[in-house]
């Protein structure tokens, strides 16, 4: 047996920096949580000169990749590269050199997960993933072994700091978002990553990130914001996996209005936060900082405490892959939920009753109608809230309230979670 558990650490940016400075100041209680000191002994880099300066001669720092996967005495290789390559093929490698494995990479997990896991699992090493959705938040932990014994009907998550961040200013200082911004976080595939993790593991079933109906937040205004406030709801960006059993599991994120009620409405800021619902724990939210430094390196410390603790006891690989089930995917137009629809039309007579027609004939029910003039240009904006509509539904009244004469502009659609409107 081996005095230490040895570390092999990838990428020493934000979070591998944070990872050192933690393993670093709590050494002395890691090494008691485990029987035995876990330490990092290489570094992949490739800003070598400005580490060596950084932390002198306390770790070995390297830019050949070969150095950290094939030392013999490295046990877990922690992977903080970012972005999917060469991040896939290291992490591979690390499980061909029976190395255990750690990582924060959403990208890599919501894309290759099918090929890494068995590979995990071929090689008898433990892979975990607990940084990869909301940072600093223990969510995968839960989901894999305290809340293991439900069936989960339901996770929704603010799950991108970067969009709350943005909508919770537009909110409180109501101010637009009318920035063309075309990263991840505002596009929602940040979250959709996050979410295809999540629900895999929540229903047991490996998903992919083509099976995320995904939309940002780009279309959303202040006025959107003030429209659902005064009708008691919060705008968000939302992750939300459901497993209807008659229609299959949806999968989708986008700007969704929640009663100012519900405990996600009062998550603002930087701040994440995931709803999971199961059949026996009931409503359980887990919340906290989805990214940063310490937080995140948080996160990744408890993995790899986890790991030495599996090794001190040989019980590695004990938690592999949990996708034992091939649960279905419900058809996107057949999701359905409550809509709010922003309109622009002509203040005229009929208008009114050429929109709510154009619902009628598609079965769409509307619960709220809201409408603001402008006399001066003869013009009017209507918002409308529907009672719960199939996707396909909602579709064809769009496209019947697009030709309509009446008609200027669909200037914003957000889906509704209300429990309150069946
Ligand atoms: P950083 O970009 O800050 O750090 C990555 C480091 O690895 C950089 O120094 C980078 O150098 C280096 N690097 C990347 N590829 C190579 C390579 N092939 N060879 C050698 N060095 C390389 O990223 P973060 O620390 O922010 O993120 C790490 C992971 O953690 C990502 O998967 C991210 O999604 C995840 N994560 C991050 C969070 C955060 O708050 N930052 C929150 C949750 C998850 P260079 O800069 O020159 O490319
Ligand atoms: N970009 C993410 C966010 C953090 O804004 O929440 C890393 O996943």
């Amino acid at each position: 047996m081996k005095d230490f558990v040895n570390v092999g650490l990838l990428g020493a940016g934000t979070v591998g920096g944070g990872v050192l400075k933690v393993l670093e100041k709590n050494a002395e209680k890691i090494a008691k949580e485990v029987g035995k000191p876990v330490r990092i002994t290489k570094v992949l880099d490739r800003h070598v000169d400005s580490l060596k300066q950084e932390y002198g001669d306390k770790y070995i720092f390297t830019d050949n990749a070969d150095e950290v996967l094939e030392d013999k005495d490295i046990d877990i290789i922690v992977e903080l590269l970012g972005r999917e390559h060469p991040a896939k093929e290291f992490i591979a490698r690390a499980f061909a050199n029976g190395k255990h494995v750690v990582t924060a990479n959403k990208d890599v997990l919501a894309k290759f997960g099918s090929e890494l896991f068995p590979l995990a699992h071929e090689h008898n090493c433990d892979f975990m993933f607990e940084a990869s959705v909301c940072g600093g938040i223990p969510i995968i932990g839960p989901l894999k072994t305290s809340m293991a014994a439900n069936q989960i009907t339901s996770i929704m998550g603010i799950v991108n700091g970067t969009t709350n961040y943005m909508l919770s200013k537009m909110a409180n200082e109501h101010l637009d978002y009318d920035e063309s911004d075309p990263t991840a976080d505002v596009g929602g595939l940040d979250a959709a990553r996050k979410i295809t993790i999540l629900a895999s593991i929540a229903f047991n079933t490996r998903f992919n990130l083509d099976d995320v109906q995904v939309e940002g937040i780009e279309s959303i205004e202040a006025c959107d914001i003030k429209y659902a406030t005064d009708l008691g709801y919060a705008v968000k960006l939302l992750a939300i996996a459901k497993n209807d059993p008659e229609n299959g599991v949806s999968l989708r994120v986008n700007p969704t209005m929640i009663p100012l009620s519900h405990p996600l409405a009062g998550v603002n800021g930087v701040y994440n936060a995931v709803f999971v619902n199961g059949d026996a724990i009931g409503e359980a939210m887990f919340l906290g900082l989805g990214a940063g430094r310490l937080p995140t390196a948080s996160s990744v410390c408890g993995d790899i405490i986890d790991i030495a603790r599996n090794m001190q006891h040989k019980s590695t690989g004990r938690i592999s892959c949990t996708c034992f089930e091939e649960k279905r995917l419900c058809p996107p137009d057949k999701m359905s939920a409550p809509a709010y629809i922003r309109l622009q039309v002509a203040d005229k007579p009929g208008a009114l009753a050429a929109i709510a027609a154009a619902f009628g004939a598609q079965n769409v029910s509307l619960r709220n109608v809201v409408q603001t003039n402008d006399v001066l240009s003869n013009k009017a904006e209507i918002v409308v809230i529907t009672h719960s509509v199939s996707e396909a539904n909602l579709q064809m009244a769009l496209q019947i309230l697009r030709v309509l004469p009446v008609v200027e502009a669909i200037s914003c659609v957000i889906r509704v979670e209300d429990s309150h409107l069946a």
